[in-house]
């Protein structure tokens, strides 16, 4: 049995009367929990929408809880690191974390920026040691795999791509994802929402292919 954590983390929702106004990344994550749901039903899926539940930004006071010793930190600061606490639980739970993003000016949405700034914590998530020299950080969690489906209104974000070199989407979450011990990145996009032409039809029919191929990729016995 695998566990997988699942969020999305656009501002729309997925019910809205006009079907265009409606995130497209979500609808694909769903289709991908769908997808995986027909062959492994027995697997645990945990549930976070990011943006109508934002994590707290962290403070000066996060931080200087994050640096006492667990044995020292005050009630205030237990109570501070206490969301913390439960979002690492969750990502230490699972198998496969699935987020869902749109691009907002060419990353990722602040909410979740704020999960990630969350999450990736000093003896928790990664353990840092000057006597490994120019890289000091290492991952305490390993093994897992994370799949992003990301859905932006322009195109050619993909390696080789003409937009390529601005896409700090995909690129700034495979490198902060190791230090949440995955060892596995896979990106699903879905291009061209602002062009809405044949090419988004197309790029949405694509992402659909590649999610289910992943989905039987994921779900094969190999990596059960
Ligand atoms: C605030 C905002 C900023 C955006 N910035 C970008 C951008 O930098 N590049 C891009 O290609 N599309 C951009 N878009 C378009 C979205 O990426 C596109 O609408 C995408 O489908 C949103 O994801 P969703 O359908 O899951 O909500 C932006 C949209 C919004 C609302």
């Amino acid at each position: 049995m695998s566990t997988i954590l699942h969020l999305d983390s656009s501002a729309r929702r997925t019910d809205n009367s006009e079907s265009s106004y409606n995130s497209i990344s979500k609808k694909l994550a769903a289709g991908f929990i769908g997808e995986w749901k027909m062959r492994r039903q027995n697997d645990t899926v945990i549930y976070r929408d990011l943006s109508q539940t934002p994590p707290d930004f962290i403070n000066q006071d996060w931080i200087a809880a994050v640096f006492t010793d667990e044995e020292n930190r005050t009630k205030s600061q237990q109570k501070l690191l206490a969301v913390s606490d439960t979002l690492i639980d969750e990502v230490d739970k699972a198998d496969i974390i699935l987020i869902s993003s749109p691009m907002y000016n060419y990353g990722m949405p602040a909410v979740l920026k704020a999960w990630f700034d969350q999450v990736i914590r000093i003896h928790k998530t990664f353990t840092f040691d000057l006597a490994r020299g120019d890289y000091p950080l290492e991952p305490i969690m390993s093994e897992k795999t994370l799949v992003l489906i990301t859905s932006t209104g322009e195109f050619g974000f993909e390696p080789g791509g003409i937009r390529e070199k601005i896409n700090h989407l995909g690129p700034h979450m495979k490198v902060m994802s190791k230090y949440l011990g995955v060892d596995n990145f896979y990106e699903i996009r879905s291009e061209y929402q602002e062009f809405g032409d044949d090419r988004h039809k197309q790029s949405i029919t694509n992402a659909k292919t590649e999610i289910v191929k992943l989905v039987n990729e994921l779900t094969h016995p190999a990596h059960a």
